[in-house]
C-alpha cells in the first residue's frame, strides 16, 4: 500500500443509509426528460418581495453573525404568528430558535433529548431524516405502521408501542408522503395517551399552511397537554416557496429549548443573517401564509380533476402538496418498479410510498407532488391519461 493511501473509514454510524430513491428517481427523470412530480418542491419562483427584503438586508450591511438563537425580530414574528394562529404564547427570547431548515431542527431536537438506548416511536411511512437522526443519537426507533389507503393514526398500536423506555414520539401533520392530517380528536386522543407520562413529542409541522377544504391545522401548540412536552418544527422553505434557503424554526417550552440550544450552538451555532432579517420583514404581512391554503388547494383540485380521468384511484389529500394514488388497476409491479416504469415509459416521475418505510412494505401506492406550474401539471396529466 502506498504511503499516502487513504485510510479505510471507521465502521459506519449509519450502515443502512445508501443512495436514496429520491436521488435515483431525480436522475432517471432528468435522463428521460420526464415531468418530475417526484421532487417535493415548487417549480415556480418565490415572491420577488421576499428576495428584495433579503437583498435590502445584505446591502444594509446585515452580514455578520446574528445571535445564536436567531435574529430577535424574526423570533418575535414567529412567536406572534404562533400566538395568533394557535393561541399559545411562546416567549421569543427563550422559547423560539431559528434553524437551518426543519431537518436541522429535527436532528438537534433528537440529539438533545434522546440518550443511547431510549426508544423513539415513529409513525411510518415517514420523512426520511427521522430514522437516521434517532440512530445518530443512539436511540432505538420503534416504528408504528399507518395503513393504506387512509393512513389514519392507529391509537391502539401507538398505545401498545409505549414502554418505560419511550423518550419521544415523532409526529408529522400534515403528513408527508400521504397528505393526511391530524384532526382535533386525534390530538385529544394523543393528549389522553400521554397525560401522566414524561414522554416528549417532536411535531413536524412543515406543511402547517397547506391544509384544505376549510379544515384547521392542528398544531400541537393548540393543545396545552401536548405543547408542554413538545418541540414544534416548521420550515420557511415550504411556506414561502424557498426550499433552497433552508431556514426553519423550533418552538418549545423554555426548559426544553435550553437543552435544544446547547446542541444547536455547537451544531450550526446560528443561521445566516440577511435571510433572517428578510424573513422578519416579509412576515409583517400575514397574507402570504394565510393565502397559501387557497393557492395550493387550487392546484390540488386541478390535479385531482385531471387524475379522475385516469385509471389511478385517488387517495385523500387533506394537506401538504402531495397526492397519493393507488395504481393497482394498472399494474401489479412493486411500487419502486412502477415508479421507475412510469418515469421511463410514460414520462412522469413519482415516488414509491414504500421508500418511506424502514421495512419492505407494498401498498400499490405512489406519491405525486403538485407544487408545480399549471402547464407542468397539464403535461403530466396528458401523459398519465394514456395509461
Ligand atoms: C415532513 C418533512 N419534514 C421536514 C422537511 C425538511 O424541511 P427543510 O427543507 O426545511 O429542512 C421536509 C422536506 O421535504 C418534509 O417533507
Amino acid at each position: 500500500m502506498s504511503a499516502d493511501a487513504p485510510l479505510s473509514p471507521p465502521p459506519s454510524r449509519l450502515p443502512n443509509v445508501g443512495t436514496t430513491i429520491f436521488t435515483v428517481m431525480s436522475a432517471l427523470a432528468a435522463e428521460k426528460n420526464a415531468v418530475n412530480l417526484g421532487q417535493g418542491f415548487p417549480d415556480f419562483d418565490c415572491d420577488p418581495k421576499i428576495v428584495d427584503a433579503v437583498t435590502r438586508a445584505m446591502r444594509g450591511g446585515l452580514n455578520q453573525y446574528p445571535p445564536m438563537a436567531g435574529v430577535p425580530s424574526l423570533r418575535q414574528a414567529i412567536a406572534a404568528k404562533i400566538g395568533r394562529l394557535y393561541g399559545r404564547a411562546y416567549d421569543a427570547d427563550s422559547e423560539i430558535t431559528v434553524t437551518a431548515g426543519a431537518t436541522q431542527a429535527l436532528l438537534t431536537a433528537i440529539l438533545c433529548a434522546v440518550h443511547p438506548g431510549d426508544e423513539v416511536i415513529v409513525l411510518e411511512p415517514c420523512y426520511d431524516s427521522y430514522l437516521p437522526a434517532i440512530e445518530l443519537a443512539g436511540g432505538k426507533p420503534v416504528p408504528v405502521m399507518l395503513d393504506a389507503p387512509h393512513f389514519r393514526i392507529p391509537f391502539d398500536r401507538l398505545a401498545a408501542a409505549i414502554t418505560p423506555r419511550t423518550r419521544m414520539i415523532l409526529i408529522n401533520t400534515p403528513h408527508n408522503p400521504t397528505g393526511t392530517i391530524w384532526r382535533e380528536d386525534d390530538m385529544r386522543q394523543l393528549a389522553a395517551l400521554l397525560a401522566g407520562t414524561d414522554i416528549l413529542l417532536l411535531s413536524d409541522e412543515v406543511y402547517e399552511h397547506m391544509v384544505y377544504d376549510g379544515q384547521a391545522h392542528q398544531s400541537v401548540a393548540r393543545h396545552p397537554e401536548l405543547a408542554r412536552r413538545s418541540f414544534v418544527v416548521s420550515s420557511f422553505g415550504k411556506t414561502y416557496h424557498v426550499t433552497g434557503w433552508k431556514v426553519g424554526y423550533v418552538a418549545a417550552p423554555a426548559a426544553l429549548m435550553a437543552e435544544f440550544r446547547k446542541v444547536h450552538q455547537f451544531n450550526v451555532f446560528t443561521v445566516n443573517t440577511p435571510v433572517q432579517h428578510g424573513l422578519a420583514d416579509y412576515m409583517a404581512d400575514p397574507a402570504p401564509y394565510l393565502e397559501l391554503p387557497a393557492f395550493y388547494q387550487a392546484k390540488r383540485d386541478y390535479f385531482r380533476a385531471g387524475l379522475a380521468d385516469t385509471r389511478f384511484k385517488l387517495l385523500p389529500s387533506d394537506g401538504t402538496y402531495f397526492q397519493c394514488v393507488d395504481y393497482s388497476a394498472i399494474s401489479d409491479m412493486s411500487e419502486a418498479d412502477f415508479a421507475m416504469w412510469l418515469t421511463r415509459e410514460i414520462g412522469v416521475a413519482a415516488i414509491p410510498v414504500s421508500a418511506f418505510y424502514s421495512q419492505p412494505r407494498e401498498s400499490g401506492v405512489v406519491r405525486f407532488c403538485f407544487a408545480k406550474r399549471e402547464e407542468t401539471l397539464a403535461l403530466a396529466l396528458e401523459r398519465l391519461r394514456k395509461l
